[in-house]
């Protein structure tokens, strides 16, 4: 198998936590490349020989980014929507039957040609692994398909029938096909079952319906909460378990104290808020409880249409006051336990070889130059995805 070894690394994220601080920081550091895996982690100075040797030139190293998040399968473009917000309108759930009505009418090519280049954008500025939701098909058939896409692109594919009731339907109706049909439809192309558990989407019966009608088809589930008002989305999340929740924009005492004794990860989406001129989480709230916390983009075409880990990050540091390394943390390493996955997030013997090459000295720099494209070579699963093996 063909080796690789990365030299003159100035700073390498490692995440391992049998290094010291929460990034397991190495300086002049090198990693040994071995096929798909990482080999080998330790000092430039006692670095091992390789078939190829690539020189990082003093810059720095992260693990890429894992992108817990993302709603990729869909057609049409909602800018407008946009623009009405940044003049006054709120964000509502009704949007996204906008965009079912585009991504119905698209053909499979079409579908697959959009989320391959979403894809190829996020992994150019540092993504490695995402997870991809459906929930613009609402029907048996662009649910499937959805999903079908999808799974062309990642392991991490999610089921999200229940992301609004499509026009034409009961509430009754339509929580009785995604439980019935719908699911048996999806599950083949799908790990996880979400629900958009909100004012105007499903109610927290509705929700627990849903999830476990998932979990006995063999998902695993995820959950939308807590993003528009507040509710008991994120309690249920935690009584059944789940690996993580996702956005907890509006938590009361009582979630905060669920998230703590549950385990259950906190996944907060700031370019959300962002984008829709929503009040930020309380991340630090939320870490000063114990919580996990994981940050990932939400990509999508209503509340947030941005692929960049990078400025996620940004926003997390300026505006919910998340150290640049609780931040770091939480876009890779929590992101990976947010999938429950242990093979990614970190930079040791063993893992995947998913490496972001920043033309920085530092990852610092992520947050201290927002909105600058640092991202100069990607590995993915040990192969140069962006840049060239001789990047020095
Ligand atoms: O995560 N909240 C629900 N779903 C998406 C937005 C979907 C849309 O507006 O199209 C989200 O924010
Ligand atoms: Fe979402």
């Amino acid at each position: 198998m063909s080796t690789t070894v990365i030299t003159g690394i100035g700073e390498l994220v490692t995440n391992d936590p049998a290094r010291e601080g929460l990034l397991g920081l190495v300086a002049d550091a090198a990693v040994v490349v071995e096929g798909t895996r990482i080999a080998w982690v330790g000092p430039t100075a006692d670095a091992p020989a390789a078939d190829v040797r690539v020189d990082a030139g003093g810059r720095a190293i992260i693990p890429g980014f894992v992108d817990s998040h993302s709603h990729l399968v869909f057609a049409g473009d909602r800018s407008a929507e946009f623009e009405a917000r940044m003049t006054g309108e709120p964000y509502t759930a009704g949007g996204i039957r906008t965009t079912v009505a585009a991504t119905r009418a698209a053909s499979d090519e079409q579908l697959l040609s959009h989320v391959g280049r979403l894809v190829a954008e996020m992994r150019s500025q540092g993504t490695t692994t995402v997870e991809i939701k459906s929930g613009y098909g609402l029907s048996v058939l662009d649910e499937a398909r959805s999903l079908a896409v999808a799974a062309q692109f990642t392991d991490e594919t999610t089921f999200l029938g229940a992301h609004v009731v499509p026009a034409g339907t009961t509430p009754e109706d339509y929580v009785d096909l995604v439980t019935g049909p719908m699911l048996a439809a999806a599950a083949p192309h799908a790990r996880w079952i979400d629900v958009f558990c909100e004012d105007g989407a499903f109610d927290v019966d509705q929700a627990r319906a849903i999830l476990t009608a998932g979990s006995d088809s063999g998902l695993r589930g995820r959950l939308h909460a807590n993003q528009l008002t507040y509710g008991g989305g994120v309690r249920l999340a935690c009584e059944l378990g789940l690996v993580a929740v996702d956005h907890c924009t509006y938590l009361s005492d009582l979630d905060v104290e669920s998230l703590s004794d549950s385990g259950t990860i906190a996944t907060l989406l700031p370019g959300v808020e962002f984008s829709t001129r929503q009040p930020y989480p309380d991340a630090r709230r939320l870490l000063d409880a114990g919580v996990r916390i994981a940050l990932a983009s939400d990509c999508n075409p209503g509340s947030c249409f941005t692929s960049s880990m990078a400025l996620c990050l940004a926003l997390a540091v300026r505006e919910m006051r998340m150290t640049p390394a609780e931040a770091l943390h939480a876009a890779t390493a929590m992101g990976a336990a947010a999938l429950a996955r242990d093979d990614v997030g970190v930079v040791a013997p063993g893992k995947a070889a998913d490496l972001v090459l920043l033309d920085a000295p530092s990852y610092l720099h992520l947050a201290y130059r927002p909105g600058v494209p640092l991202v100069a070579g990607v590995w993915q699963g040990g192969r140069p995805v962006l840049g060239t093996p001789t990047l020095g």
